[in-house]
């Protein structure tokens, strides 16, 4: 991938994809994280004397302008951090787009309306996904990928625009790439990997991937009830994947062949209901009662988890163990970021609300020797998976 530092980018107009998708509550950001991530880049452009026009999305609005999705927000909180002022255009490659590239000065910042109220971004018909790819670049000279949590998606930002100007890697992306390569190629044993959220179809791939490399595999969060109903406990009104029970047995059954040291929760805080002040008790994770759901790991577990982590070499931590935004329920996801912390060894948060869950709890960031942007690609990678955004950075004969 050719570099940042190797595009001659003084007075021209650069095209970067960001990856800015963080949480909102209305206009509020309740994470600023991936803004912060997009900065250096940014500003290594600015720096140089490069006309930067950022673009990016937000949540999920299926090819329609929809205010709840603006990136307003986005582009005051990116003007704070950088200090200087963010142009703000209304539309991706409308009439508001076209007079904003057009108004930005050498070193100044413009920033895109989500790419995602365009149809083509997403599309899955490569005709149409080609259309707005033109449109977009036609806005700039020159482009820099640098949206590691998109780059898994084949969408027009992402894979197209690429192949349509002269590009490079951004430094996020860069730094990600190198981290996950750490992963893959040759990690320093023991390998320890400790996977939660709530389902296990998301991770299946991931899950397969890993039992071939990895000395253990720490499951908790929800994915952990459909593993203790594989093995034929009772999990009560826990989160159950009926449908992957097969699948997970097989998984059991892989690690115990490899030698992989599977280990899931021992006991578990059973709630009555899904709430935040729910009642709840300590349970065994073999004894959830029917009208009870887990909905965090239990104290044993979490001692468990910190032995299992304490002497490893290399880890990777992806989703929380329990419902980590209610406070009662935190405890399990506190324990396990704090197990990395104590650790000396190599600690790599996958993204997602893992990430958030350690800003979220308060705590420090430099805890951890990386702090992923992107939850699903950094599993896809993990998994193995050829990520469209990456292969077509990669290939350096685009236009
Ligand atoms: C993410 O939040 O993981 C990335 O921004 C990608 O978003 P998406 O899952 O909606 O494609």
């Amino acid at each position: 991938m050719r570099g940042l530092d190797e595009l001659d980018v003084k007075g021209r107009r650069v095209l970067v994809r960001a990856d800015l998708n963080v949480p909102l509550d209305g206009e509020t950001i309740t994470d600023d994280g991936r803004i912060r991530a997009s900065v250096p880049t940014i500003r290594n452009l600015t720096g140089r004397g490069a006309k930067v026009i950022v673009c990016a999305h937000l949540g999920r609005p299926k090819g329609s302008p929809n205010p709840k999705y603006s990136l307003a927000p986005v582009a005051r909180r990116l003007s704070e951090l950088l200090g200087e002022e963010v142009a703000f255009a209304t539309d991706v490659i409308g009439e508001s787009a076209q007079a904003a590239v057009s108004a930005v000065g050498d070193g100044q910042v413009a920033l895109l309306e989500n790419l995602r109220f365009e149809p083509g971004e997403e599309s899955k018909d490569d005709a149409e996904r080609a259309l707005f790819a033109g449109k977009l670049a036609a806005l700039a000279d020159l482009y820099v990928g640098d949206g590691f949590g998109a780059v898994h998606r084949r969408h027009a930002s992402v894979y197209d625009v690429p192949r349509l100007l002269p590009h490079a890697v951004g430094g996020l992306i860069a730094a990600e790439v190198e981290v996950l390569k750490k992963l893959t190629e040759d990690p320093a044993r023991p390998y320890v990997v400790v996977l939660g959220g709530a389902k296990v179809s998301d991770k299946l791939g991931v899950i397969a991937n890993l039992l071939t490399k990895v000395d253990r595999l720490l499951i908790g969060g929800g994915m952990a009830y459909t593993f203790l109903a594989a093995q034929g406990y009772e999990v009560g009104n826990s989160l159950l994947q009926e449908d992957q029970l097969d699948k997970v047995r097989g998984f059991l059954a892989e690690a115990g062949e490899r030698g992989v040291d599977l280990v899931l929760p021992v006991d578990v805080l059973a709630a009555t209901t899904f709430a935040p002040d729910a009642d709840f008790e300590v349970v065994d994770a073999t004894a959830i009662p029917a009208d009870r759901e887990g909905l965090d790991i239990g104290p044993r577990t979490r001692e468990l988890f910190a032995a299992k982590l304490a002497d490893a070499a290399t880890v990777f931590w992806n989703g929380p163990m329990g419902v980590f935004e209610f406070d009662a329920f935190s405890g399990g996801t506190r324990a396990v970021a704090e197990a990395l912390i104590a650790s000396d060894a190599f600690t790599v948060v996958g993204g997602g609300d893992s990430a958030a869950a350690v800003r979220q709890l308060g705590l420090p960031e430099d805890g951890f020797s990386h702090i992923s942007t992107g939850g699903g690609a950094s599993l896809e990678y993990l998994e193995g998976k050829t990520l469209p955004g990456l292969a077509a950075l990669e290939d350096e004969d685009g236009a």
